[in-house]
């Protein structure tokens, strides 16, 4: 140690390099740092920051032992900024810590996406290298999976992710150096900030850009963990790492959250019941009757999430009043959650400026309200305390903060007072923890995901876009990668266990508004072609996700992003090479609710369709209802669609077929397998009369207790390092600490490959001879591989295609080789949950096994050859393999 402390700090003091270095000459070495004071840029190297103090240090944190270099620099108006660049002992984390004894005034530099204080900053690989030289940027809410970036460095650096929306980077060298960093202390306050001049760039890290001052003795740390030769160039082992090391640094543990076990029913965007309370009454009768079902049909659902049209909203839709609208909830939520026994998971989005709480507007609590963006922020916890008090009363058990995007980026003082934003977030945490409610994450940008790693009731955390029957929101292994890292549970949003769910609120239709002079912007469909045939340009080829941030832009679907024409339409010839004036587009010809086709039962139905599905012709209304003009209707809504009389006697009528095309799942099994295997929550959407009882169950044990593996499916190396991105995710379960079984998750890929242990990040369970065979879908067919071997790994190609293949290690007993492939009518064919003990011995082969009271469970063995299944009822819990008997 002693040694290698001395090598190391003779580094430090000569090069102030990220240690240990790349073999590219200068890359990944500090520069001076700098600050920003009264607003102008005083840096070392120009002579306005001085060295007045230089010391070695080690010592021991919670991420281990380390050796350093302190240094105290001055300004000339005396004020101090100290660095302290720590190493640890395996040499590949390094700690960066900034503190300001003495405080800043006039930090800012004008730029909320900049910094006002540079350390560490680093030099990047420079554009004249011949080294290939790739970056990953989680970007924007979603855990960055809204405007997440990765590519190679110098043709697509306009797309790394920094200032606000980013924080977390990874860089790539291919088979030589990877490195991960982000901020570690006071992450809500610092920024990161990319400066490219000419052939070299930089990266910075700092306090955000608009800081008004610094207080006294304030701080911030930044964390590298770099992958290298001597240790793994994984970039995969690399972020796990890093977010290991973030985990020690945080030390906490999280609380125990009950809906990360169990099934829930969610009611949010895309679910059959969000704003929709269907023919109910109000959403007590219908939550009752949801209730009821679930439990005379056997599914079984262990909590409910309520979504945002429960509570009362104020300006701009903010929240008003965090408490359930009469109209919603008759006699509130207490009656629901005490008739239906589910534990609640409320959401909440960003408090309105004229909220009810705030003293400014006669509340009882401080808030900082920014008026211009009709956003607030409580100050106190005592707020938390009593909203969380209030809320236990009627059931709440997990509290779901959303929109904490637009909260970060809409609140001016979140920018400027740098202790605020990790104070609202820990308020709320530590509020919740002391009345054990877990929270879950919504819309967070890298920096909250970063500070809800170090709340102990932040548990969860949504990874991709609103479920909302999007083609792409499955797509989660990149970001689930980041969240399992960070210690958060992934969770992959609502999902219909069934392809149709008739009446829907949703529609693949453009929706025309006349509070937008006739403006279409909701075009949500899958339409990628323009109305001539030609072919949409990706709308992240051309970053136009960051442009327009408040647009679902997914793919190359038609769009009518910041209203830039009258409706749907993409870009036939457009890229990031030539300027916007040389872009070609045009419109899609895509359907128009309302207008010529009807959504629902047609009750609001104003378009012109006068011809009835038998092809009458309609009579004019003449005043019958009220209505006039000859027009197909739903007067009242008494119908279930449409109709129009067809005599001029009034005495006959026939009913009109022009209905909107319905949002359908093309998938639900790609949905409910992604989601039991990203091992967060797993909550189901559907109309309850199509809830897929078969289909849930493939994630469950009769009791609801969900069935995962031992962490989630995640992206490997490969999908980073190319622009094609496959969709091969893979997963690990480990059982008494020695018995390891792994997934591959395989979807819409269009060429084989072949993988090894390591770049299928299977290490462990590929260590010995191990069986692999397809479990979805489900073929009697086994391969065995000696360890060392490549997986050859299929194509599945096409939309929403996807295989899992499972793999299971190889024992010897008495001569005969056996396996256990577990449970093959289960997504996770072994979990934990389920398997509590593998026992083997010379003449012994023992699974113990957890379930629910007299569930029926079928596991299935391999034995020299043969498959065998042993089933297991009633009180049964241990399976004697040798004897296949279940007892
Ligand atoms: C320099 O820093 C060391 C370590 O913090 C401290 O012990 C020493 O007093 C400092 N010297 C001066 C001149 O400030
Ligand atoms: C860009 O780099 C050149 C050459 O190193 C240097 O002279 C110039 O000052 C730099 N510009 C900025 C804005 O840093
Ligand atoms: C729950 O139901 C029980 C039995 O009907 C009743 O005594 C209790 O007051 C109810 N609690 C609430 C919060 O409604
Ligand atoms: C919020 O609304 C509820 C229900 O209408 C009402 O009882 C309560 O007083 C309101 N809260 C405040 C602080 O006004
Ligand atoms: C900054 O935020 C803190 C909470 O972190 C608050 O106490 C303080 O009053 C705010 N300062 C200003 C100037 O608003
Ligand atoms: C459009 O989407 C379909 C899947 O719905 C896909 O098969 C097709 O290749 C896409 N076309 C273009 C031009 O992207
Ligand atoms: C697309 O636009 C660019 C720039 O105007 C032009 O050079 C190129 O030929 C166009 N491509 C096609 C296929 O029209
Ligand atoms: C319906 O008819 C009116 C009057 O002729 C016309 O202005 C409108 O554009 C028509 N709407 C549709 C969807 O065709
Ligand atoms: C329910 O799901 C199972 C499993 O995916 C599937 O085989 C079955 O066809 C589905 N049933 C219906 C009615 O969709």
């Amino acid at each position: 140690m002693w040694i290698k402390g001395i090598v190391i700090l003779c580094t430090l003091a000569f090069s102030h390099a990220l240690i240990p270095p790349t073999e590219e000459p200068d890359a990944f070495t500090l520069q001076p740092p700098y600050l920003y004071e009264g607003g102008a840029r005083c840096s070392v190297d120009i002579g306005c920051l001085t060295l007045t103090n230089s010391s070695s240090v080690s010592g021991t944190d919670g991420i281990g032992q380390y050796v350093g270099i302190f240094n105290t620099h001055s300004t000339p108006l005396g004020t101090r900024m100290t660095t302290l660049a720590k190493v640890y002992d395996d040499l590949d984390v390094t700690v960066y810590e900034t503190s300001f004894p003495d405080g800043l005034e006039g930090c800012s530099m004008g730029d909320r996406n900049g910094v006002c204080t540079g350390y560490p900053v680093f030099n990047l690989v420079n554009a004249a290298s011949n080294t290939v030289f790739r970056y990953v940027t989680p970007g924007d809410s979603m855990t960055g999976w809204n405007l997440y970036s990765q590519g190679s460095f110098w043709s697509s650096y306009r797309q790394f992710r920094s200032g606000e929306m980013g924080g977390i980077a990874g860089f790539i060298i291919p088979d030589s150096y990877s490195v991960v960093m982000s901020a570690l202390q006071h992450p809500m306050a610092v920024n990161n900030w990319l400066d490219v001049n000419g052939t070299s760039a930089s990266l910075h890290y700092g306090v955000q850009g608009l800081a008004d001052s610094i207080p006294a003795g304030y701080s911030i740390s930044v964390i590298a963990v770099t992958g290298r030769r001597e240790s793994s160039t994984s970039f995969v082992s690399t972020v796990l790492k890093w977010g290991q090391s973030v985990q020690m640094k945080n030390d906490v543990v999280k609380i125990p959250d009950y809906t990360t076990e169990y099934l829930g029913y969610w009611t949010d965007n895309g679910a059959y019941y969000y704003y929709n309370n269907d023919h109910f009454e109000d959403y007590e009768k219908l939550i009752t009757s949801l209730n009821h079902f679930t439990i005379t049909q056997q599914i079984p659902i262990r909590y409910i999430q309520l979504d945002s049209w429960w509570y009362y909203k104020g300006v701009d839709n903010g929240v008003k009043n965090w408490t359930a609208r009469p109209d919603i909830f008759p006699h509130g939520i207490a009656p629901v959650h005490n008739a239906t026994g589910w534990p609640i998971l409320a959401h909440n989005r960003y408090f309105s400026s004229d909220n009810v709480y705030a003293s400014q507007n006669g509340g009882n609590y401080p808030f900082f309200i920014d008026e211009e963006n009709k956003k607030a922020v409580p100050l106190d916890k005592h707020f938390w305390d009593d909203l969380f008090d209030e809320a236990r009363q009627w059931g709440l058990s997990v509290y779901e903060q959303d929109w904490l995007d637009r909260e970060y980026e809409g609140v001016s003082a979140l920018h400027t007072n740098i202790t605020l934003g990790d104070d609202w977030l820990h308020n709320m945490a530590s509020s919740a923890a002391q009345r054990n409610i877990a929270v879950q994450y919504c819309m967070s940008l890298p920096r909250e995901a970063l500070h809800g790693a170090a709340e102990e009731a932040v548990t969860q955390i949504r990874v991709s876009d609103d479920y909302h029957l999007a083609t792409n929101q499955w797509r989660i292994g990149h970001t689930s990668l980041f969240a399992h890292a960070l210690g958060l549970k992934p969770y992959k949003d609502v999902f219909w266990t069934t392809e149709l769910n008739n009446n829907n609120p949703f529609t693949w239709c453009q929706v025309f508004q006349p509070t937008l002079q006739g403006i279409t912007t909701n075009y949500v469909g899958h339409i990628n072609v323009t109305e001539s045939g030609v072919p949409c340009v990706y709308w992240d080829s051309i970053d136009f996700r960051a442009q327009y941030p408040t647009y679902s832009l997914p793919e190359n679907f038609c769009r009518n992003p910041g209203m830039l024409h009258d409706r749907a339409f993409c870009f036939t010839n457009a890229s990031l090479d030539y300027p916007e004036e040389l872009w070609t587009w045009e419109y899609c010809d895509v359907p128009t609710c309302e207008t010529d086709c009807y959504v629902r039962e047609g009750r609001y139905y104003i378009g012109n369709q006068s011809v009835t599905e038998n092809g009458h012709n309609c009579v004019d209304w003449n005043g019958y209802f009220g209505l006039t003009g000859a027009r197909c209707r739903n007067p009242d809504g008494t119908e279930d669609r449409p109709w129009c009389f067809i005599t001029e006697d009034y005495t006959a009528i026939d009913f009109c077929d022009n209905k909107c095309p319905e949002a359908e799942e093309y998938s639900p099994d790609l949905q409910s397998a992604v989601a039991t295997l990203s091992a967060g929550p797993v909550g189901i959407g559907d109309k309850m009369e199509n809830i897929n009882r078969s289909l849930v169950f493939k994630s469950c044990r009769s009791d609801g207790k969900l069935l995962q593996p031992g962490k989630p499916l995640t992206a490997i190396d490969m999908y980073f390092l190319s622009d094609s991105r496959p969709n091969i995710w893979t997963s690990e379960t480990t059982i008494s600490s020695k018995y390891t079984f792994g997934l591959i998750f395989i979807a819409e890929v269009s060429q084989r490959y072949s993988l090894s242990a390591s770049e299928l990040n299977l290490e462990k369970s590929l260590s010995g001879t191990t069986l692999l065979w397809y479990n979805y879908p489900y073929i009697d067919q086994l391969t065995i591989y000696p360890s060392n071997t490549d997986i050859e790994t299929p194509k599945t190609g096409g939309f929403r295609n996807f295989v899992i293949l499972a793999t299971s290690p190889i024992f010897e007993i008495n001569g005969d080789t056996y396996a256990i492939l577990g449970e093959v009518d289960k997504w996770a064919h072994v979990s934990s949950t389920r398997i509590t003990d593998i026992t083997i011995e010379e003449q012994a082969f023992l699974v113990r096994i957890d379930k629910y009271s007299d569930e029926s469970v079928y596991m299935r063995f391999y034995k020299n050859g043969f498959i065998f299944e042993i089933a297991c009822s009633l009180n049964n819990n241990l399976i004697d393999v040798i004897a296949r008997t279940c007892s």
